[in-house]
Protein backbone atom coordinates (compact mmCIF):
# COMPACT_ATOMS: atom_id res chain seq x y z
CA UNK A 1 0.00 0.00 0.00
CA UNK A 2 1.33 3.34 -0.97
CA UNK A 3 -0.30 6.18 0.16
CA UNK A 4 -1.84 5.51 3.86
CA UNK A 5 -2.99 8.28 5.88
CA UNK A 6 -1.33 9.75 8.97
CA UNK A 7 -1.84 11.69 11.87
CA UNK A 8 -5.50 12.56 11.15
CA UNK A 9 -8.34 12.85 13.73
CA UNK A 10 -10.83 9.97 12.13
CA UNK A 11 -14.51 8.80 13.08
CA UNK A 12 -15.34 5.38 11.75
CA UNK A 13 -18.62 4.54 12.65
CA UNK A 14 -20.25 1.06 12.46
CA UNK A 15 -15.82 0.34 14.07
CA UNK A 16 -17.33 -2.90 16.25
CA UNK A 17 -17.83 -4.60 12.84
CA UNK A 18 -16.23 -6.56 10.80
CA UNK A 19 -14.84 -3.67 8.17
CA UNK A 20 -14.71 -1.18 10.58
CA UNK A 21 -12.78 -2.58 13.08
CA UNK A 22 -9.91 -3.95 10.29
CA UNK A 23 -10.14 -0.15 9.02
CA UNK A 24 -9.57 1.25 12.77
CA UNK A 25 -6.74 -1.34 13.08
CA UNK A 26 -4.89 -0.27 10.23
CA UNK A 27 -5.83 4.09 10.95
CA UNK A 28 -4.03 3.76 14.57
CA UNK A 29 -0.75 1.02 13.41
CA UNK A 30 -0.45 4.25 10.87
CA UNK A 31 -0.24 7.26 13.78
CA UNK A 32 -4.43 8.30 13.59
CA UNK A 33 -6.17 9.27 16.37
CA UNK A 34 -9.73 7.28 15.66
CA UNK A 35 -13.22 7.62 17.60
CA UNK A 36 -15.39 4.45 16.86
CA UNK A 37 -19.17 5.25 16.95
CA UNK A 38 -20.93 2.08 17.45
CA UNK A 39 -24.25 0.67 18.81
CA UNK A 40 -22.85 -3.08 19.17
CA UNK A 41 -26.08 -4.04 17.49
CA UNK A 42 -24.38 -6.77 14.61
CA UNK A 43 -20.39 -5.47 15.83
CA UNK A 44 -18.74 -7.07 18.60
CA UNK A 45 -16.71 -5.43 22.05
CA UNK A 46 -14.22 -8.90 21.44
CA UNK A 47 -13.84 -6.79 18.17
CA UNK A 48 -11.89 -3.94 19.43
CA UNK A 49 -10.01 -6.15 21.86
CA UNK A 50 -6.61 -5.30 19.86
CA UNK A 51 -6.97 -1.81 20.35
CA UNK A 52 -9.18 -0.91 22.49
CA UNK A 53 -6.41 0.69 25.25
CA UNK A 54 -4.40 2.65 22.86
CA UNK A 55 -4.10 6.03 23.67
CA UNK A 56 -5.23 7.15 20.51
CA UNK A 57 -8.22 5.06 20.08
CA UNK A 58 -12.48 6.71 22.05
CA UNK A 59 -15.02 4.74 21.59
CA UNK A 60 -18.22 6.24 21.73
CA UNK A 61 -20.84 3.96 22.52
CA UNK A 62 -24.00 5.73 20.49
CA UNK A 63 -26.49 5.30 17.75
CA UNK A 64 -26.60 6.60 14.07
CA UNK A 65 -29.90 7.25 14.55
CA UNK A 66 -29.74 9.68 17.34
CA UNK A 67 -28.34 13.08 16.39
CA UNK A 68 -26.72 13.95 19.50
CA UNK A 69 -24.22 10.91 19.12
CA UNK A 70 -23.66 11.74 15.83
CA UNK A 71 -22.52 15.54 16.89
CA UNK A 72 -20.83 14.20 19.56
CA UNK A 73 -18.37 11.99 17.51
CA UNK A 74 -17.89 14.21 14.45
CA UNK A 75 -16.41 16.73 16.34
CA UNK A 76 -12.75 17.67 15.50
CA UNK A 77 -13.16 15.02 13.26
CA UNK A 78 -11.07 15.51 9.72
CA UNK A 79 -12.78 12.20 7.82
CA UNK A 80 -15.81 10.19 8.71
CA UNK A 81 -15.45 6.32 7.26
CA UNK A 82 -19.07 5.98 7.50
CA UNK A 83 -19.28 1.84 7.94
CA UNK A 84 -22.46 1.69 10.15
CA UNK A 85 -25.41 0.27 8.46
CA UNK A 86 -27.60 -3.07 8.95
CA UNK A 87 -25.95 -5.62 6.42
CA UNK A 88 -27.24 -8.27 4.88
CA UNK A 89 -29.95 -8.68 2.32
CA UNK A 90 -32.43 -10.98 3.77
CA UNK A 91 -32.60 -9.01 7.22
CA UNK A 92 -33.71 -6.14 4.62
CA UNK A 93 -36.08 -8.27 3.13
CA UNK A 94 -37.62 -9.54 6.77
CA UNK A 95 -37.18 -6.32 8.30
CA UNK A 96 -37.00 -3.47 5.66
CA UNK A 97 -38.77 -0.89 8.72
CA UNK A 98 -35.60 -0.91 10.48
CA UNK A 99 -33.07 -1.30 7.76
CA UNK A 100 -34.36 1.48 6.53
CA UNK A 101 -34.03 3.19 9.73
CA UNK A 102 -30.61 3.05 10.02
CA UNK A 103 -29.25 2.49 6.47
CA UNK A 104 -30.97 5.89 5.44
CA UNK A 105 -32.20 7.71 8.93
CA UNK A 106 -28.67 7.20 10.51
CA UNK A 107 -26.60 7.67 6.87
CA UNK A 108 -28.35 11.47 6.65
CA UNK A 109 -27.88 12.03 10.46
CA UNK A 110 -24.33 11.33 10.65
CA UNK A 111 -24.01 13.01 7.32
CA UNK A 112 -25.40 16.27 8.47
CA UNK A 113 -23.76 16.03 11.31
CA UNK A 114 -20.44 15.91 9.74
CA UNK A 115 -21.68 18.41 7.49
CA UNK A 116 -22.34 21.02 10.52
CA UNK A 117 -18.85 20.27 11.84
CA UNK A 118 -17.14 20.80 8.98
CA UNK A 119 -15.84 17.72 8.79
CA UNK A 120 -13.71 17.84 5.38
CA UNK A 121 -14.25 14.33 3.78
CA UNK A 122 -16.57 11.90 4.51
CA UNK A 123 -16.55 8.51 3.01
CA UNK A 124 -18.56 5.94 2.97
CA UNK A 125 -19.52 2.48 2.63
CA UNK A 126 -21.75 1.63 -0.28
CA UNK A 127 -22.55 -1.67 -2.04
CA UNK A 128 -22.74 -3.55 -5.18
CA UNK A 129 -26.14 -4.45 -4.48
CA UNK A 130 -27.18 -0.88 -5.97
CA UNK A 131 -26.16 -2.74 -9.30
CA UNK A 132 -29.62 -4.88 -9.04
CA UNK A 133 -30.83 -6.41 -11.98
CA UNK A 134 -28.51 -4.87 -14.47
CA UNK A 135 -27.30 -7.62 -16.51
CA UNK A 136 -23.98 -6.17 -17.90
CA UNK A 137 -20.77 -7.98 -16.76
CA UNK A 138 -18.22 -6.38 -15.32
CA UNK A 139 -20.39 -4.09 -13.90
CA UNK A 140 -19.01 -0.35 -14.62
CA UNK A 141 -20.12 2.58 -11.82
CA UNK A 142 -22.37 4.69 -13.78
CA UNK A 143 -24.71 1.40 -15.13
CA UNK A 144 -26.90 0.61 -12.68
CA UNK A 145 -30.60 -1.65 -12.37
CA UNK A 146 -33.53 -1.69 -10.53
CA UNK A 147 -32.73 -2.36 -7.03
CA UNK A 148 -33.78 -6.10 -5.55
CA UNK A 149 -33.80 -5.26 -2.08
CA UNK A 150 -34.57 -2.99 0.79
CA UNK A 151 -31.08 -2.99 1.42
CA UNK A 152 -30.15 -2.50 -1.65
CA UNK A 153 -32.75 0.53 -2.50
CA UNK A 154 -31.20 1.95 1.24
CA UNK A 155 -27.45 1.57 -0.06
CA UNK A 156 -28.71 3.43 -3.44
CA UNK A 157 -30.25 6.07 -1.37
CA UNK A 158 -27.18 6.50 0.44
CA UNK A 159 -25.24 7.62 -2.69
CA UNK A 160 -28.18 10.19 -3.67
CA UNK A 161 -27.63 11.83 -0.28
CA UNK A 162 -24.01 12.06 -0.59
CA UNK A 163 -24.01 13.55 -4.17
CA UNK A 164 -26.46 15.99 -2.91
CA UNK A 165 -25.16 16.80 0.39
CA UNK A 166 -21.81 17.55 -1.61
CA UNK A 167 -23.36 19.67 -4.22
CA UNK A 168 -25.41 21.77 -1.87
CA UNK A 169 -22.94 22.36 0.90
CA UNK A 170 -19.46 21.36 -0.87
CA UNK A 171 -18.73 18.85 1.75
CA UNK A 172 -16.37 16.43 -0.34
CA UNK A 173 -17.92 12.62 -0.31
CA UNK A 174 -16.73 9.64 -1.93
CA UNK A 175 -18.44 5.89 -1.98
CA UNK A 176 -17.05 2.52 -2.06
CA UNK A 177 -19.58 0.20 -3.50
CA UNK A 178 -17.81 -3.19 -1.93
CA UNK A 179 -18.66 -6.41 -3.54
CA UNK A 180 -19.05 -9.80 -1.14
CA UNK A 181 -16.33 -8.73 1.48
CA UNK A 182 -14.45 -11.48 3.54
CA UNK A 183 -11.69 -11.96 6.03
CA UNK A 184 -10.50 -11.61 9.29
CA UNK A 185 -13.20 -10.64 12.16
CA UNK A 186 -16.37 -11.18 9.94
CA UNK A 187 -18.83 -12.92 12.10
CA UNK A 188 -19.68 -16.73 11.34
CA UNK A 189 -22.79 -17.16 13.26
CA UNK A 190 -26.32 -16.46 13.21
CA UNK A 191 -29.17 -15.90 10.62
CA UNK A 192 -27.37 -13.16 8.66
CA UNK A 193 -23.38 -14.53 8.45
CA UNK A 194 -21.64 -14.27 5.21
CA UNK A 195 -21.58 -17.19 3.22
CA UNK A 196 -17.36 -17.37 3.64
CA UNK A 197 -17.34 -17.13 7.41
CA UNK A 198 -20.48 -19.75 7.78
CA UNK A 199 -19.15 -22.16 5.46
CA UNK A 200 -16.05 -22.06 7.11
CA UNK A 201 -16.52 -22.78 10.60
CA UNK A 202 -19.18 -25.42 9.05
CA UNK A 203 -16.09 -27.38 7.87
CA UNK A 204 -14.15 -27.07 10.25
CA UNK A 205 -16.40 -28.67 12.68
CA UNK A 206 -17.12 -31.08 9.94
CA UNK A 207 -20.68 -30.16 9.66
CA UNK A 208 -22.62 -30.07 5.74
CA UNK A 209 -22.89 -26.54 4.43
CA UNK A 210 -26.41 -25.46 1.72
CA UNK A 211 -25.21 -24.13 -1.34
CA UNK A 212 -28.24 -22.02 -2.26
CA UNK A 213 -28.52 -22.99 -6.19
CA UNK A 214 -26.43 -25.48 -8.00
CA UNK A 215 -23.58 -23.36 -6.93
CA UNK A 216 -22.54 -22.02 -10.23
CA UNK A 217 -23.61 -18.32 -8.29
CA UNK A 218 -20.67 -16.06 -9.05
CA UNK A 219 -19.26 -13.31 -7.07
CA UNK A 220 -16.27 -11.08 -6.72
CA UNK A 221 -15.50 -11.73 -3.32
CA UNK A 222 -12.87 -9.30 -2.07
CA UNK A 223 -10.46 -9.31 0.71
CA UNK A 224 -10.95 -7.02 3.58
CA UNK A 225 -7.04 -5.45 2.89
CA UNK A 226 -8.02 -4.43 -0.34
CA UNK A 227 -11.12 -2.55 1.19
CA UNK A 228 -9.11 -1.01 3.56
CA UNK A 229 -6.66 0.36 1.35
CA UNK A 230 -9.49 1.07 -0.63
CA UNK A 231 -10.55 3.77 2.10
CA UNK A 232 -6.91 5.06 2.96
CA UNK A 233 -6.57 5.98 -0.82
CA UNK A 234 -10.22 7.48 -0.65
CA UNK A 235 -9.49 9.44 2.52
CA UNK A 236 -5.94 10.56 1.59
CA UNK A 237 -6.72 11.93 -2.43
CA UNK A 238 -6.13 15.19 -3.58
CA UNK A 239 -7.04 14.65 -7.17
CA UNK A 240 -9.80 16.79 -7.24
CA UNK A 241 -11.86 14.65 -10.22
CA UNK A 242 -11.64 11.47 -7.81
CA UNK A 243 -14.19 13.62 -5.41
CA UNK A 244 -17.65 12.98 -5.05
CA UNK A 245 -17.76 9.63 -7.09
CA UNK A 246 -18.54 6.43 -6.08
CA UNK A 247 -15.96 3.97 -7.13
CA UNK A 248 -16.37 -0.27 -7.13
CA UNK A 249 -13.93 -1.71 -4.75
CA UNK A 250 -13.24 -5.41 -5.67
CA UNK A 251 -10.67 -7.62 -6.94
CA UNK A 252 -12.23 -7.68 -10.34
CA UNK A 253 -12.29 -12.00 -10.57
CA UNK A 254 -15.62 -13.98 -10.34
CA UNK A 255 -16.07 -17.25 -8.25
CA UNK A 256 -18.83 -19.77 -8.47
CA UNK A 257 -20.08 -20.75 -5.24
CA UNK A 258 -18.73 -24.31 -6.08
CA UNK A 259 -15.30 -23.26 -6.82
CA UNK A 260 -15.73 -21.21 -3.52
CA UNK A 261 -16.59 -23.95 -0.93
CA UNK A 262 -13.32 -26.30 -2.67
CA UNK A 263 -11.26 -23.55 -1.84
CA UNK A 264 -12.02 -23.15 1.22
CA UNK A 265 -12.37 -27.64 1.74
CA UNK A 266 -8.62 -27.30 0.48
CA UNK A 267 -7.22 -24.59 2.70
CA UNK A 268 -9.03 -26.18 6.03
CA UNK A 269 -7.84 -29.70 4.53
CA UNK A 270 -4.21 -28.51 5.23
CA UNK A 271 -4.75 -28.44 8.79
CA UNK A 272 -6.98 -31.28 9.55
CA UNK A 273 -7.17 -34.01 6.21
CA UNK A 274 -10.58 -35.79 7.49
CA UNK A 275 -12.19 -32.00 5.89
CA UNK A 276 -11.09 -33.01 2.51
CA UNK A 277 -14.26 -35.90 2.78
CA UNK A 278 -17.00 -33.03 3.69
CA UNK A 279 -19.72 -32.44 0.49
CA UNK A 280 -21.77 -29.50 0.17
CA UNK A 281 -25.43 -30.23 -0.30
CA UNK A 282 -27.81 -28.07 -2.81
CA UNK A 283 -31.02 -26.47 -1.83
CA UNK A 284 -33.42 -23.53 -3.81
CA UNK A 285 -31.79 -20.05 -4.37
CA UNK A 286 -32.23 -17.27 -2.06
CA UNK A 287 -34.71 -14.43 -3.02
CA UNK A 288 -33.24 -11.02 -3.97
CA UNK A 289 -29.48 -12.63 -4.97
CA UNK A 290 -28.60 -11.84 -7.97
CA UNK A 291 -27.00 -14.78 -10.75
CA UNK A 292 -23.43 -13.30 -11.05
CA UNK A 293 -21.54 -10.48 -9.97
CA UNK A 294 -17.67 -8.79 -11.48
CA UNK A 295 -16.63 -5.68 -11.05
CA UNK A 296 -14.24 -3.14 -13.52
CA UNK A 297 -11.96 -1.67 -11.06
CA UNK A 298 -10.77 0.36 -14.10
CA UNK A 299 -12.13 3.90 -12.15
CA UNK A 300 -10.81 3.55 -8.42
CA UNK A 301 -7.48 2.21 -10.16
CA UNK A 302 -7.32 5.13 -12.10
CA UNK A 303 -8.77 7.93 -9.99
CA UNK A 304 -7.32 6.75 -6.77
CA UNK A 305 -4.82 4.51 -7.17
CA UNK A 306 -6.25 1.74 -5.67
CA UNK A 307 -4.89 -1.51 -6.74
CA UNK A 308 -5.89 -4.95 -5.13
CA UNK A 309 -2.47 -6.82 -3.22
CA UNK A 310 -4.65 -10.21 -2.42
CA UNK A 311 -6.88 -12.37 -5.31
CA UNK A 312 -9.33 -14.72 -4.09
CA UNK A 313 -7.22 -17.35 -3.93
CA UNK A 314 -4.43 -15.52 -1.55
CA UNK A 315 -6.88 -13.89 0.49
CA UNK A 316 -8.96 -17.30 1.28
CA UNK A 317 -5.61 -18.75 2.28
CA UNK A 318 -4.69 -16.26 4.56
CA UNK A 319 -7.93 -15.57 6.01
CA UNK A 320 -8.41 -19.58 6.68
CA UNK A 321 -5.12 -19.74 8.55
CA UNK A 322 -6.48 -16.93 10.73
CA UNK A 323 -9.71 -18.50 11.29
CA UNK A 324 -8.30 -21.97 12.49
CA UNK A 325 -5.33 -19.99 14.57
CA UNK A 326 -7.79 -17.60 16.38
CA UNK A 327 -11.61 -19.05 16.66
N1 LIG B 1 -19.40 -7.19 4.29
C1 LIG B 1 -19.69 -6.97 3.01
O1 LIG B 1 -19.52 -7.86 2.16
C2 LIG B 1 -20.25 -5.65 2.55
C3 LIG B 1 -20.55 -5.48 1.18
C4 LIG B 1 -21.05 -4.24 0.76
C5 LIG B 1 -21.24 -3.22 1.66
N2 LIG B 1 -20.98 -3.44 2.98
C6 LIG B 1 -21.19 -2.32 3.92
O2 LIG B 1 -20.02 -2.15 4.69
C7 LIG B 1 -20.35 -1.66 5.98
C8 LIG B 1 -19.71 -2.54 7.05
O3 LIG B 1 -20.20 -3.86 6.90
P1 LIG B 1 -19.68 -5.08 7.80
O4 LIG B 1 -19.68 -6.28 6.94
O5 LIG B 1 -18.45 -4.69 8.53
O6 LIG B 1 -20.91 -5.22 8.80
P2 LIG B 1 -20.92 -5.40 10.40
O7 LIG B 1 -22.34 -5.76 10.74
O8 LIG B 1 -19.85 -6.31 10.84
O9 LIG B 1 -20.60 -3.93 10.90
C9 LIG B 1 -21.56 -2.91 10.98
C10 LIG B 1 -21.33 -2.17 12.28
O10 LIG B 1 -22.27 -1.10 12.35
C11 LIG B 1 -22.80 -1.06 13.68
N3 LIG B 1 -24.12 -0.44 13.63
C12 LIG B 1 -25.24 -0.93 13.06
N4 LIG B 1 -26.28 -0.10 13.27
C13 LIG B 1 -25.78 0.94 13.97
C14 LIG B 1 -26.37 2.11 14.51
N5 LIG B 1 -27.69 2.36 14.35
N6 LIG B 1 -25.59 2.99 15.18
C15 LIG B 1 -24.27 2.73 15.36
N7 LIG B 1 -23.66 1.62 14.90
C16 LIG B 1 -24.41 0.73 14.22
C17 LIG B 1 -22.86 -2.51 14.11
O11 LIG B 1 -22.94 -2.69 15.51
C18 LIG B 1 -21.55 -3.03 13.53
O12 LIG B 1 -20.49 -2.89 14.42
C19 LIG B 1 -21.87 -1.62 6.03
O13 LIG B 1 -22.28 -0.31 5.68
C20 LIG B 1 -22.29 -2.58 4.93
O14 LIG B 1 -23.57 -2.28 4.42
C21 LIG B 1 -20.48 -4.62 3.45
Amino acid sequence: MEKILKNRKILVTGGAGFIGSNLIESLLLNGNQVTCLDNFSTGKRENLKGFIDNPDFRLIEGDIRNISDCETAVRDIDIVFHEAALGSVPRSIKDPVTSTDVNIGGFVKILFAAKEAKVKRFVYAASSSTYGDHPDLPKVEDKIGAPLSPYAITKYVNELFATNFSKSYGIDVIGLRYFNVYGKRQDPDGAYAAVIPKFLKMLIRHEIPLINGDGSVSRDFTYVKNVVQANHLAGITENKAALNQVYNVAHGERTTLNQLFFYLREFAGKYDSSILTVEPVYGPDRAGDIQHSLASIDKASKLLGYKPTHNVVEGLEEYVKWFITNM
